[in-house]
């Protein structure tokens, strides 16, 4: 491994020591039992005794939304449930015929029955608590319902430019699982000839959470990227050959901080097109306006790492700083967008710096039918 490679796996350890027992606040029977008498009392006359939002001559101009729905029941973290139980629905973008429980209730109370409300989903899917935000570069280990648009400008030390423009389509399958496609379009600019633009190699994946912990706060997820050679070799726009990225990634929350970090290996099926490569990436996200959803935004910082052999090219390794800032856009928080710099700060210096940036819209789940 290279030494890229045990800085981060050297800082991951340290990590996952240091976070053992830090976790949510856990729910206990007791406040199950209250729960449920609040909800009967305060909640049942509009989402139903049985939580699907559908009571027999109700008139409300908004239907509550099913809560059994697993897909609906497990996406909010209980911070926003709880503030629109307190504050009311347009506290987060939603309608007003969703009272404020702020007089009515006390905090703990507010606490007991949202736990009950969460009940109503009675499978196994991961929580919106581990839908930690998307960090630049490093893979986020959660199923994402996501349209994401990615944008990505190299400077080379030689003054030659490089933009990649991405658009990502991501989408949930079952409780666990994710599919995406993502098409690239790459436009070089070598200084002096002219800029050349295109197509770049067409990815698809898919992605499995293998491992879920709401009390630890902690998410791990497996998948496999296929990238197949759309793009035109003759005018630099791709690899010119299909390559398999198998990888791992994980996150964790300690508090307000967060953690996120992803392993890929990149096999090029010809391998004398394009390197073998590692790439090894820790994100840390820290809250800087977090009220809410309403203004949430956060400082990232990015460790990426990077090894290639395998083709003529000697191998080397390279590791770089990515700062940014990331912020939520909408009142919901269905938009957001974030922006960073990436540095190398070893290894060979094959571009002296990438502004990035993306803009990402978080589609509710959807159903046909009801
Ligand atoms: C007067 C009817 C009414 C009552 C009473 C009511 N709700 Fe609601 N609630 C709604 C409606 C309507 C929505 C959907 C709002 C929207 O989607 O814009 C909603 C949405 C919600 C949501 C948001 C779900 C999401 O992610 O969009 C939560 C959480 C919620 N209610 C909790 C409660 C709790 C807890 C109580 C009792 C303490 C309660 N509600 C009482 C009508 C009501």
């Amino acid at each position: 491994m290279s030494r890229a490679g045990l800085i981060i796996g050297g800082v991951s350890l340290i990590i996952l020591g240091v976070s053992f027992g830090w976790g949510a606040t856990r729910v206990t029977d007791k406040d199950l039992e209250e729960g449920e008498l609040l909800y009967r009392e305060a909640c049942a006359s509009c989402h139903g005794e049985d939580g699907k939002g559908q009571v027999p001559g109700l008139e409300i101009k908004v239907p509550p939304p099913d809560l059994t729905w697993c897909a609906f029941n497990s996406e909010e973290p209980d911070r926003d449930w709880i503030l629109i139980t307190a504050e009311g629905g347009p506290a987060t973008g939603r309608s007003d015929v969703m009272p404020s429980f702020r007089d009515a209730l006390t905090e703990d109370q507010i606490r007991q029955v949202v736990a009950y409300l969460r009940t109503f989903c009675t499978e196994d899917w991961p929580r919106g608590e581990l839908n930690f935000p998307r960090p630049l570069v490093t893979e986020k280990a959660w199923p994402e319902n996501e349209i994401v648009f990615t944008w990505n400008t190299a400077r080379t030390p030689g003054d030659e430019q490089s933009t990649q423009f991405s658009w990502t389509l991501e989408k949930r399958v079952g409780p666990r699982g994710q599919v995406e496609v993502k098409f690239p379009f790459q436009i070089n600019d070598p200084e002096g000839q002219g800029a050349v633009g295109g197509i770049g190699d067409v990815e698809a994946g898919i992605k499995y959470v293998l491992y879920d912990n709401l009390e630890q706060l902690f998410l791990s997820s497996g998948g496999l990227e296929v990238g197949a050679p759309t793009g035109s070799i003759r005018r630099g726009l791709g690899d010119g050959t299909t390559i398999l990225s198998p990888f791992l990634a994980a996150g964790k929350a300690w508090g307000d901080l967060i953690g996120q970090g992803s392993f890929k290996f990149e096999y090029p099926v010809v391998t004398r097109r394009a390197p073998k490569a590692l790439l090894y990436n820790l994100a840390f996200t820290y809250p800087i306006l977090a009220v809410g959803r309403l203004t949430e935004g956060q400082v990232l910082l990015e460790l990426n790492g990077k090894s290639e052999w395998g083709t003529e090219a000697p191998k080397h390794f390279q590791l770089s700083l990515t700062p940014g800032l990331r912020k939520a856009l909408t009142r919901s928080g269905l938009w957001a967008a974030a922006v960073g710099v990436q540095v190398p700060v070893t290894g060979v210096r094959d571009v002296d710096y990438r502004v990035m940036g993306y803009l990402l819209y978080e589609y509710p789940p959807f159903r046909f039918g009801r």
